[in-house]
């Protein structure tokens, strides 16, 4: 059955992946569809046949950490539909190939202390430019900055479309305003080159009238600025609590899973990052269940933080 995992979530001892529970546990119940815990293992030395004792070393730890997150769900969101799993292999790969059968995939970023966040992990990368569905890399430390909206970058691309309508989803669970940026610059906003931006403003406030007959109370804003795309969209994630973008736009490389701005936003963003790819994404944004389903309704911010999961 296609999405039967729901909201993936990639976990392992850090305090980011702490924040990938807590924002996926949320999706789930936003989203109606189950939530799936992840915990990839990897045995790190030569494995001698036979060798099962120094496996169950890693499996067990992996076992117990799942343990404790399905507590944890089971206290703050008792009614999501859970599913616990632990695989041995690269965490890239599994959550990668989980990700054909879910809706959405949340991971963590490596780092701690003074530095963290600052550069994407590899497994947040990977899974980012190779995953079958819209990709959220948490980012920032939520408590410690007072930021709000949604942010998504617009550049007139498929991707970029499919990123608008994520957007526009998660502004309801998140009960906040959109804010879509079309930064300008690098696609020919010198003098005399009015056009492509103007037709990528018509571009968004058409699709996004669509999204406000489905949201009615969706707060949105469309601004151009005449800056190039990276410089632009890190300046307004300062604000945003989340900051959406397609996995590549029109840039005519070919061959790429991530394109340059969706790169380097993912490795410099102060907030959490979603990367949308538009073929893997429409089906879901459009599905035929898609109108028996209730409204998102806006859900309380996440459960009190505490030191670690409780
Ligand atoms: N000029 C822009 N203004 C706003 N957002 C942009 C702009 N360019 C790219 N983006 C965002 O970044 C995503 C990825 O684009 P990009 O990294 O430039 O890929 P490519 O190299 O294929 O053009 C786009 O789908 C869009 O969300
Ligand atoms: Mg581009």
């Amino acid at each position: 059955m296609r999405n039967q995992l729901g909201v993936v979530v990639g976990y392992e001892k850090s305090r980011s992946a702490e924040e990938a529970l807590r924002w996926g546990a949320a999706e789930a119940v936003a989203r109606k569809v189950p939530l799936t815990v992840c915990r990839a293992w990897e045995w790190p030395y030569h494995e001698w046949p036979g060798e099962l004792v120094p496996l169950e070393l890693e499996r067990r730890p992996a076992q117990r950490l799942l343990k404790d997150a399905a507590a944890w769900v089971g206290r703050h969101y008792p009614k999501v539909p859970l599913n616990t799993l632990t695989d041995r292999g690269l965490p890239s790969v599994i959550l990668t190939d989980l990700s054909r059968d879910a809706e959405l995939i949340v991971v963590g970023t490596r780092g701690y202390g003074a530095l963290a966040g600052l550069v994407a992990g590899s497994v947040s990368a990977h899974v980012a430019a190779h995953a079958s569905c819209p990709v959220i890399v948490m980012r920032g430390d939520p408590d410690e900055r007072d930021a709000h909206e949604v942010v998504a970058g617009f550049d007139g691309s498929p991707q970029s479309l499919a990123a608008l309508g994520f957007a526009a989803m998660e502004t309801q669970r998140l009960a906040a305003p959109l804010k879509v940026l079309i930064a300008y610059r690098e696609r020919g906003g010198e003098a005399g080159m009015q056009e492509p931006r103007i037709e990528a403003q018509a571009l968004a406030w058409n699709e996004l009238v669509s999204w406000q007959r489905r949201y009615p109370e969706l707060q949105v804003d469309v601004e151009l600025v005449d800056e190039p795309a990276r410089p632009a969209l890190l300046e307004a994630a300062q604000k945003a609590r989340l900051l959406v973008v397609g996995a590549r736009g029109l840039g005519e490389v070919r061959g790429l899973l991530l394109g340059s701005v969706s790169q380097a936003v993912l490795h410099h963003a102060p907030c959490t990052v979603a990367v949308v790819h538009a073929s893997r994404t429409m089906a879901s944004l459009s599905r035929p269940d898609w109108d028996d389903r209730p409204c998102l309704p806006p859900v309380a911010a996440s459960p009190d933080r505490t030191d670690g999961l409780r």
